[in-house]
């Protein structure tokens, strides 16, 4: 029986374990489905909104014959002030297998993997991780690209308030692309160009955009600002990615986001449209990915 064990984020992992993951979701890419998780029980414990996240995951799941189990923190006992832990536990003793955690606090599923005895995949917390998100993203990129060494990655928008940034800078730069960031200093602080080697910022787009492979557009985080006052038309001026500014990138660059995304914007309108755009294939690779993730998890890949 092979070792289970969870996924709380990219930080930990090394660039061969991140390889190892890509190369499983390219077996099961578009793969005569194999129950390789038959009866295996997930529970997805969902204390905030999500729609790709939390669909690909439940596909994920069922393709491989697994059981899956929505919790929501409204219309379950979370709703009590049922304890994380507590509920964690109660998941345990009803017989899951792994939990998939989305929480909006950094550390939740951390805290959730120290109490449990079972594999816990972080789907997000808070503003730290969420680093099946970015094993999408980098599996993406290689569909276009041959390898993400040398890449120049241009992230461009709320990056402080994102755990999809933190996992991207984490992965792209133990991988060794030349990571750019940018965005206005409320939502970009100078220590961001820690997060690892290759990594820096700018507070100009065109500089970002200028030569780039990958051009990485996120959603300013509303719901996370707390008090803080952005305004949007100045954030619009200076940082929205348009088709003018896209053609300061290589001829074959591709756009990314992770969605949700506010069209008009972090990007003009109708960008996502273009042929540029490999935003929908984002969505659909994270089936094979998040399979590849729960296989790994449960000690299961073939
Ligand atoms: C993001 C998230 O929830 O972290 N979405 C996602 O999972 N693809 C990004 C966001 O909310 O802007």
């Amino acid at each position: 029986m092979k070792k289970s064990r969870s996924l709380l984020g990219i930080e930990q992992l090394e660039p061969a374990e991140i390889s190892r993951v890509l190369r499983l979701a390219r077996r099961m890419h578009g793969a005569r489905p194999r129950p390789l998780l038959r009866n295996r029980r997930i529970a997805l414990l969902f204390y905030e909104p999500s729609t790709r996240t939390r669909v690909s995951f439940e596909f994920a799941a069922k393709a491989l014959g697994a059981i899956t189990t929505l919790v929501q923190a409204t219309a379950s006992s979370i709703e009590k002030g049922e304890s994380l832990v507590d509920t964690g536990l109660t998941l345990r003793a009803t017989g899951a297998d792994a939990i998939v955690i989305r929480h909006p606090s950094s550390g939740a599923p951390h805290l959730l993997a120290r109490h449990l005895d079972i594999p816990v995949i972080n789907a997000g917390d808070g503003m730290h991780e969420h680093p099946t998100q970015a094993l999408l993203d980098a599996y993406t990129i290689l569909r276009h690209r041959k390898q993400l060494r040398g890449l120049k990655i241009a992230i461009v928008g709320d990056i402080y308030h994102s755990r999809v940034a933190r996992s991207n800078i984490h992965l792209l730069s133990k991988c060794g692309a030349q990571v750019v960031l940018c965005g206005p200093p409320e939502l970009l602080p100078e220590v961001a160009a820690s997060l690892g080697p290759g990594v820096r910022i700018t507070r100009h787009i065109d500089e970002a955009l200028r030569g780039a492979d990958v051009v990485m557009v996120l959603r300013v985080q509303q719901e996370r600002l707390a008090g803080l006052q952005l305004h949007m038309d100045e954030y619009i001026a200076g940082y929205q990615v348009t088709p003018e500014r896209m053609r300061l990138a290589k001829r074959d660059a591709i756009l990314m986001h992770p969605g949700p995304m506010i069209r008009g914007a972090e990007l003009a309108g109708d960008l996502a449209d273009t042929p540029a755009s490999v935003i929908t294939e984002q969505v659909a690779n994270g089936v094979c990915v998040r399979m590849a993730v729960l296989l790994t998890a449960l000690g299961a890949a073939p």
